[in-house]
């Protein structure tokens, strides 16, 4: 049975003062019979883990290194050094940004696992990629480019379609269902496929009555107790 979780992703957002909104969700996570994960920026991971126990607490990306010479960059190490228990890798806006490849990707998956963290790795296709109907071959492409060799249940896979994230616009269950059914024939029973892409409270509901969803990734809407709750809750009423 896989077990539903619940991730926020804070991206560039979050300031010691934030840490208010994750006692409240931690009050939640508490009593919840899902997982909630939240993934401050990495400047607040240390303090987040002490302040929110029954959380998990993710960074949102690592170096495939141990250590070395890499200026401004963290090591998954690190990362579960201060309290990390998870790694967000290969999030559309790196893979953009930082022209970030999908061997990067698998190599930065392969260092959260070795450094005892579970890579969530994100995939999704552009708007081009749908409009042109090669939304499944992409998808399905960068997830086997992207996956840690050997992968198991430790590893989470999150869709997150390029055009819904941090558009307001989601997929619809439909799309939803057909990718992660995709999904689903590569990775097999046990790895959790979560959709990210404006998850909001009012669409948690139907998104997890999909089959195949075993939870979100959630961006605007996670930087709120307020806004994160009725997702945590949504979960574990589905
Ligand atoms: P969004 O972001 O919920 O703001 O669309 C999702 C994500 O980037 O994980």
């Amino acid at each position: 049975m896989r077990r539903k979780l619940v991730a926020g992703n804070w991206k560039m957002n979050g300031r010691a003062a934030d840490l208010v909104e994750l006692h409240k969700i931690n009050e939640v996570a508490y009593h919840a019979t899902v997982d909630v994960a939240i993934c401050p920026p990495a400047t607040l991971i240390s303090e987040a883990h002490a302040a929110a126990p029954s959380v998990w607490i993710a960074g949102q990306d690592c170096h495939a290194a141990v250590s070395g010479a890499y200026t401004g960059w963290l090591s998954a190490e690190m990362l579960r050094d201060v309290g990390a228990s998870m790694v967000i890798v290969g999030h559309s806006e790196r893979r953009t940004g930082a022209r970030e490849t999908n061997e990067d990707v698998r190599g930065k998956a392969q260092a959260g696992l070795d450094a005892g963290l579970l890579p969530i790795v994100c995939v999704g296709e552009s708007e081009d990629d749908r409009s042109t109907g090669r939304h499944v071959d992409h998808v399905l492409s960068q997830l086997e480019g992207s996956l840690p060799s050997g992968f198991d249940e430790r590893t989470i896979v999150a869709y997150e379609p390029i055009w819904a994230v941090g558009t307001g616009q989601i997929a619809t269950p439909a799309d939803v269902e057909e990718m992660h059914a995709a999904i689903r024939s590569v990775v097999g029973e046990q790895v959790r496929i979560l959709y990210g892409g404006s998850v909001k409270g009012e669409n948690a509901a139907d998104l997890f009555a999909t089959a195949n969803v075993d939870g979100a990734l959630v961006g605007g809407a996670s930087l709120t107790a307020a806004q994160f709750i009725p997702i945590i809750e949504a979960a574990m009423r589905a």
